[in-house]
C-alpha cells in the first residue's frame, strides 16, 4: 500500500477513525473524572559535610562525602523508618508501607540536593506530611551519623525548602489524559480502518471486477438517490450524471462487437437488490434514446419487478406467453417513453427455471430479435437460481452488475462461473450504486451539465416525451403495441388510468 492507497482508504474509512478517537477520547475525559485527586507536595533538602578544615581541599573533600551520602539518604527517605515516625508524629491513619508508596526522594546528579515529594489525597495533608518527613529526616541523619555522644555529626541535613500547600492535583491531569486518549484514539482508528480495509471482501475498484468478471468494465453508474423513485430516466431531458453514465454503457456496448455487437442481452448478477432492473431499464432507455426499437424482457419469474418499475401490467407477459395462454404480439406493451416495449414476466410460475430453458423462450427471445433493434433482458441472481444463466446462455451475453461496496468478490466469481458453466458469454461488467465524489475514495465521476448522479431531477418527474402507445416507430412493420384483441386479464390490470396500456385498450 503506498500513501496514495493510505490516504484513498483514510478518506473512504473516516467515520472508522473519527469513531474510534471519538470513543477513546471519551473513555480518557471518563477516566479523569472517576480518578481520585492525588495533590503533591515537595521539599528540598541540602546534606552537608561537617569539615574539620576550611582550606579548598578540605572542602572539596566534603563535598565529595556529601555527594556520596545523598544517595544513601534518598534510600532512607522511602524507607520505613521515616515513614514510621511521621505517622507517629502526625498521627496519621495509615501503615508506613503505604506511606513509602507516596513518598518520592529524587537525587540530582552531581549536587548535594534531594527533592522529597508526597503525595495524598489532601493538599493541607501532603504540605503536613512533606514537612514532617523532612524533619524528621534530619533528626535521623542526626542520629545516625553522630557516632560518639555529644560530638559533632560527620554530615548535616538542612530543609532548604520546605512544603506548600499544593494548588492543583498532580493526578489526573486532564490535558495530558486527553492528549494521549487522542494519539491513542487516532492510532487505533487507524490501525482498524486499515484492518477493516483488508477484511474487505467487497468490489470497489475497477481492478477487481475486470478480474473477476474476466471482461472489462463497460459502465459505472453513480448512486443516485432519484432514482430509488423514479427507476425510468427520462433521456431526452435528462443530462444527469446518472443519464450520462447510461449513455457511456451505451456506447460501450455497441463497442463490443463492432462487426456483429449483442442484440440480445440478459442483464445479471450474483445477489439480489444489486441494481440488476433499474439497470437493464436504463440501458434500454438510453439504446431507445439513440434511435434503436428496444424490447426489455423481465425475464425474473421469481421476483419481477419490470411492471411495478415502470407502471405496467404485471399480470400477464412472458410466462403467459410460454405457457401458452396469449400470443407474444399480445403481451407487450408499449410505453411512455418512444420505442420502448415491454415484456413482462406474467404471473409467477411454479418452474421458472424449467420455462426459461424451455425451446419455447428460445423461440420468444428469436421473435423478439427478429421484431427489435435490441432484446434487453432483466434476470433473477446468478447465486440463488439458474435463471439468469439459461436466459444468458440463450442470448448473445450477460453484462454481469456489481454493486459498489455491496457485490462480494467469492459471489461474483461464483456468478461468473454458473454463467461460464452453461456456456454463456459475460459480454462485461457493470458497477452500480457508485458514491459519488466526496463519500468516497474510490468514486468514479460523470457530468454532462450536471454534476454527479443528481442532474435535472425536475424533469424526469414530468417526462417531456410522453407518447400514446401507437405512435414513435420506425419500423412500420413490427407491432409493439397491444392491439384491441388482446386477451381480456390485461384490461383488469391495475386500478390507475395513468397505464399507457390500459389507454391503448381504451
Ligand atoms: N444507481 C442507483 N442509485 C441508487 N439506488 C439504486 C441504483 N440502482 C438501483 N438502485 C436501488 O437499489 C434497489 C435495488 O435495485 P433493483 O431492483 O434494480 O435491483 P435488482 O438487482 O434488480 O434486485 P432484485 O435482485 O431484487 O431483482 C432499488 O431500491 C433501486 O431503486
Ligand atoms: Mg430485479
Amino acid at each position: 500500500m503506498n500513501i496514495r492507497d493510505f490516504a484513498k482508504l483514510l478518506r473512504t474509512r473516516w467515520i472508522t477513525v473519527c469513531v474510534t478517537t471519538l470513543a477513546v477520547v471519551l473513555g480518557a475525559v471518563l477516566y479523569t473524572l472517576l480518578t481520585t485527586p492525588l495533590y503533591q507536595a515537595s521539599t528540598r533538602l541540602f546534606v552537608s559535610a561537617s569539615s574539620g578544615g576550611a582550606s579548598v581541599s578540605d572542602l572539596y573533600q566534603g563535598n565529595l562525602f556529601s555527594q556520596q551520602r545523598v544517595l544513601s539518604y534518598a534510600e532512607l527517605l522511602g524507607g520505613g523508618t521515616v515513614a514510621q515516625r511521621t505517622i507517629d508524629k502526625l498521627k496519621l491513619d495509615t501503615t508506613a508501607d503505604a506511606l513509602e508508596k507516596r513518598i518520592k526522594a529524587t537525587v540530582k546528579p552531581n549536587t548535594v540536593l534531594i527533592d522529597v515529594s508526597v503525595l495524598d489525597e489532601s493538599p493541607v495533608r501532603a504540605r503536613d506530611i512533606a514537612n514532617a518527613l523532612s524533619d524528621e529526616f534530619v533528626a535521623l541523619v542526626g542520629e545516625l551519623e553522630t557516632t560518639t555522644p555529644g560530638a559533632q555529626a560527620d554530615s548535616r541535613v538542612v530543609v532548604e525548602q520546605r512544603a506548600s500547600v499544593p494548588t492543583k492535583p498532580l493526578v489526573p491531569n486532564p490535558v495530558r489524559n486527553i492528549g494521549i486518549g487522542l494519539g491513542l484514539g487516532v492510532l487505533l482508528g487507524v490501525g482498524l480502518a486499515v484492518l477493516r480495509d483488508m477484511l474487505d471482501n467487497t468490489i470497489k475498484s475497477q481492478q477487481t471486477l475486470e478480474e473477476i468478471a474476466g471482461s472489462s468494465v463497460v459502465g459505472y453508474i453513480p448512486l443516485d438517490k432519484d432514482i430509488r423513485k423514479v427507476p425510468a430516466l427520462s433521456f431526452v431531458s435528462d443530462n444527469s450524471g446518472t443519464a450520462e453514465a447510461f449513455r457511456k454503457l451505451r456506447t460501450n456496448l455497441q463497442f463490443l462487437a463492432v462487426d456483429n455487437p449483442p442484440r440480445v442481452i440478459v442483464v445479471t448478477s450474483s445477489s439480489p437488490a444489486e441494481g440488476k432492473s433499474t439497470t437493464a431499464i436504463n440501458i434500454a432507455l438510453a439504446l431507445a434514446e439513440a434511435e434503436h426499437n428496444v424490447v426489455l424482457v423481465d425475464g425474473d419469474m421469481r421476483r419481477p419487478s419490470l411492471d411495478k418499475y415502470l407502471d405496467l401490467v404485471g399480470s400477464v407477459g412472458f410466462s403467459t406467453v410460454l405457457s401458452g395462454t396469449a400470443s407474444l404480439a399480445e403481451v407487450l406493451q408499449k410505453t411512455e417513453f418512444p420505442r420502448l416495449t415491454v415484456l413482462t414476466a406474467g404471473s409467477i410460475p411454479p418452474n421458472p427455471s424449467e420455462l426459461l430453458g424451455s425451446l419455447a423462450a428460445r423461440k420468444v427471445l428469436d421473435e423478439l430479435r427478429a421484431q427489435f433493434d435490441f432484446v434487453v433482458v432483466d434476470s433473477s441472481p446468478l447465486l440463488a437460481v439458474t435463471d439468469g444463466a439459461v436466459l444468458a446462455a440463450t442470448a448473445d451475453g450477460a453484462l454481469i452488475v456489481a454493486r459498489f461496496g455491496k457485490t462480494k468478490r467469492d459471489h461474483l466469481a461464483h456468478a461468473v462461473e454458473n454463467l461460464n458453466s452453461v456456456g454463456a458469454s459475460v459480454l462485461g461488467a457493470v458497477m452500480t450504486m457508485m458514491p459519488a465524489r466526496g463519500g468516497s475514495s474510490y468514486s468514479y465521476h460523470y457530468s454532462y451539465g450536471g454534476s454527479s448522479g443528481d442532474g435535472n431531477r425536475d424533469q424526469r418527474k414530468e417526462p417531456a416525451n410522453f407518447h400514446s402507445a401507437d405512435a414513435e416507430t420506425n419500423r412500420p412493420d413490427v407491432n409493439t403495441t397491444a392491439d384491441a384483441t388482446s386477451p381480456r386479464h390485461l384490461t383488469e390490470r391495475k386500478d390507475g388510468d395513468a397505464s399507457p396500456v390500459k389507454r391503448s385498450l381504451d
